[in-house]
């Protein structure tokens, strides 16, 4: 299928692409469209023969339930049902923003959309592309994140388009994504609500508006028979480049001096490196090739150039991607979560 491409930016938006985004939304088609944690590739969640179309243009595992997405807080109601009093205070604080509530469904959402669960994961994001395109189709949007099933999300059009284009009718770029990894995740269907998913909204923050909540413990660790995370999407291969990925962890100048031991085994060993540092350590691998997330005093721009520059390394066809790890406090324990899935958990403690 041709792809119809329309570029525009949050403060002058294009009236025309919005249009048309939305009336091919609402002939049951798919639009990927910008939001503040990762490009999100949307159809009516209404719409069962829609929905299906993303899972089929994704190559998604057809058990993993969608999020979503609304322009207005009133909108959650007709979606779902039975909301508790902390789902509500998390919504009054954190919508719109990077975060995801899972609440308990209302019938008029269909079980391909929440993949048979009888609850749903319903987000009002902050960006003003998506915003529209929801308002002016005037229906719910389901989106995951507009990438190939199990590679690292988008934060930018040129990678929907990478992925996407000819699978879906229309593409809508805008700003890049601000945030650069998902939403969090809080499941309000359980007491107290437990986050299923780490993202820029952090359990400090959350812990502001709820009494008690906590992260499902099994979300930091590599999966297993007994410890199987709650979100079903979490389980996959995920955030993946087509490079290995491997996680260097602990003092930093021992996490330096061990990745230039192996960096230069892999080269002696004819395999091209790519390794993630900082901008505090950059300056200290004498190989391969090398790029800095960003400076260790600010995690937000760390998270935000995460999947990007995964991205740029699978650009450069790099076999071993050689990664620092990070603090897991603040948006460092989303950073760690999606680099560890990368990973595969590949984690050398030093
Ligand atoms: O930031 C985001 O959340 C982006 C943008 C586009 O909004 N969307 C996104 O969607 O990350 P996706 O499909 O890539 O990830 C959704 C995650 C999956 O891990 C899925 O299993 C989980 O949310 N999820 C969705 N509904 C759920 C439910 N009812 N219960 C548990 N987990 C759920
Ligand atoms: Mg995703």
């Amino acid at each position: 299928m041709k792809t119809e491409v329309f570029i525009m930016e949050e403060d002058s938006i294009d009236v025309k692409g919005i249009k048309r985004g939305a009336e091919i939304i609402n002939n049951g088609g798919l639009v990927a469209f910008p939001t503040e944690t990762v490009y999100g590739l949307g159809a009516n969640a209404l719409d069962e023969e829609a929905v299906k179309k993303i899972f089929i243009a994704k190559g998604r595992p057809q058990d993993n339930p969608l999020i979503v997405h609304v322009n207005k807080k009133e909108d959650i109601y007709n979606l779902t049902q039975d909301i508790s009093e902390v789902a509500k205070k998390i919504i009054d604080e954190f919508f719109p923003g990077p975060i995801t509530v899972i609440l308990n469904k209302s019938t008029c959402i269909p079980n391909v959309t929440s993949a048979g669960l009888d609850t749903i994961g319903i987000r009002m994001p902050k960006n003003e592309i998506a915003l529209k395109i929801i308002e002016e189709s005037g229906v719910p949007i389901a989106a995951p994140s507009a990438n190939i099933s199990g590679r690292p999300s988008p934060t930018d059009v040129k990678r929907c388009v990478e992925d996407l284009n000819g699978r879906v009718e229309c593409i809508i770029g805008g700003n890049n994504s601000i945030v650069g990894v998902e939403s969090t995740i809080v499941d309000c269907t359980v007491e107290p609500p437990c986050i299923l998913r780490p993202g820029k909204v952090t359990l400090e923050e959350l812990k502001g508006v709820c009494e008690e909540i906590y992260i499902d413990p099994a979300i930091m660790k590599k999966p297993s028979e007994t410890l199987k995370p709650k979100a079903p999407g979490m389980k996959y291969r995920h955030y993946a480049p087509n490079a290995q990925v491997k996680i260097i962890k602990g003092n930093l100048d021992k996490t330096i001096a061990k990745i230039n031991e192996m960096l230069l085994n892999y080269i002696d060993e004819d395999k091209t490196v790519g390794i993630l540092a900082t901008d505090e350590t950059k300056e200290n691998y004498k190989e391969g090739i090398v790029f800095s997330l960003g400076s260790r005093t600010d995690l937000n721009v760390i998270a935000k150039n995460l999947f990007e520059t995964l991205r740029t390394l699978d650009d450069q066809k790099v076999d071993i991607i050689l990664s620092e790890a990070f603090d897991e406090v603040g948006v460092g324990v989303a950073i760690m979560n999606r680099l560890n899935k990368s990973a595969g958990f590949d984690i050398i403690e030093v």
